[in-house]
């Protein structure tokens, strides 16, 4: 059989209308935007159209958008930019024991250089709670940084009740988008949010860009020096085939945002509807309400993550977990483990299945079946204690 691709979450395969943007955008645009002659303005018109159309999708101001490399820039941006610049108020950070290591280990880089930085517990649905949240905050905190919605478990943060509990305070409220643009409506007009940051490869865009929103008014200094690009908050040549390829991936994304909407709980129930057949023992980690479509994050009582990957890989079926080798050890995932405590089943027991643009149904059934034919070898290898 085909392989089939139900790893979107970890990189979505690049839109064919969003490469042919960019290979003309190569072949035309030679130019570097800070040059003054025709070539220059040619390649800094590209880059300035296409930070207008992404900045009208999120409801900003083109000026409040910075182009970075992707999530992992944008969350160190926001996260050392913001911290440096306005240590002087305060040396104290929230933000939750889920996020991304492009937070989580920026934020673990600042404790080393003094700052304070304090992690929130999530619930077993991989929530944070709002009155921890309003415990946590000092007169000192500077930064209050929680991703909109989990990488892993799909879980969405209630945003907008944190955004306006910040709206009075001095700290800056930061989050991390990366999975939940292109599924979740979003406008920073409606929503006090100070700093976002997305990556296009998540949404049909190119690998390696991404853009860092920076409400006006918001301190922030840069850390990597040079030219005078992004106003001075990111040196270094613009990437101008990747923004224009950026800027159509997120105007695909706008125009279809209800039919991904509805495409990826179609996908779920497609996959759960399967599995149910099969009649195969599982759970669903994440919250049943606040959940990205397109997440699905599941745990298989009695099987060992890795050993499952590698079966559904051979057979075809390319979907990830959490967990991550280190030193040739595995560690579970931190997120399983805030949401479920150290060493409970669901942490070695789990994989995520993301969906994305071009599933079918019939595909979805046979990676369906496949995965609970996988499961239900692996349980019964288990029980009869032949390998484990
Ligand atoms: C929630 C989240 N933040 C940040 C990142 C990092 O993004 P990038 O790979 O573009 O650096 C990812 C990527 O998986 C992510 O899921």
């Amino acid at each position: 059989m085909d392989p089939i691709y139900l790893d979107h979450a970890a990189t979505t395969p690049i839109d064919p209308e969003v490469l042919q943007i960019m290979v003309e955008t190569y072949q035309s645009a030679v130019g570097n935007p800070s040059s003054i002659h025709s070539f220059g303005r040619k390649a800094r018109k590209i880059v300035d159209d296409s930070r207008h159309e992404i900045a009208k999708y999120i409801g900003a101001r083109s000026r409040e958008l910075v182009f970075t490399s992707g999530g992992t820039e944008g969350d160190n941006l926001a996260i050392l930019g913001t911290a440096f610049a306005n240590s002087h108020k305060g040396k104290h950070i929230i933000t939750t024991k889920i996020e991304h290591h492009g937070v989580l280990r920026t934020c673990a880089y600042l404790e080393s250089q003094g700052f304070e930085v304090d992690y929130l517990d999530v619930d077993r649905s991989g929530r944070i709670s709002i009155d921890d949240l309003k415990s946590k905050l000092r007169h000192d905190t500077i930064l209050v940084t929680i991703m909109f919605a989990n990488n892993e478990v799909g879980t969405i943060q209630p945003i907008r009740e944190i955004a306006h509990l910040l709206a009075h305070h001095q700290a800056y409220f930061h989050t991390d988008v990366v999975q939940a643009f292109g599924t979740v409506d979003m406008d920073v007009k409606d929503t006090p949010i100070d700093l976002l940051s997305m990556a296009g490869h998540k949404i049909g865009g190119p690998k390696g860009i991404g853009f860092l929103y920076v409400r006006d008014g918001v301190s922030l200094k840069a850390y990597t020096h040079g030219g005078d690009q992004e106003r001075k908050r990111r040196a270094g040549t613009e990437n101008v085939p990747e923004i224009a390829g950026l800027a159509r991936a997120v105007e695909k994304v706008g125009e279809r945002l209800h039919e991904r909407i509805q495409e990826g709980l179609k996908a779920r129930q497609i996959m759960l509807e399967t599995l149910d057949e099969e009649q195969i023992d599982y759970k669903i980690n994440g919250n049943p309400e606040h959940f990205l479509p397109q997440i699905l994050n599941l745990y298989f009582p009695g099987t060992q993550v890795e050993t499952l990957l590698t079966k559904l890989d051979l057979a075809g079926v390319a979907v990830s977990s959490g967990s991550a080798c280190t030193a040739g050890s595995v560690e579970p995932s931190h997120v399983l483990t805030a949401m479920f405590g150290k060493g409970a089943p669901e942490t070695g027991s789990s994989i995520r299945i993301s969906f994305g643009e071009g599933m079918n149904e019939t595909r979805l059934r046979e990676a369906g079946r496949i995965i609970a034919q996988s499961v239900r070898e692996l349980t019964t290898i288990g029980k009869s204690g032949e390998l484990m």
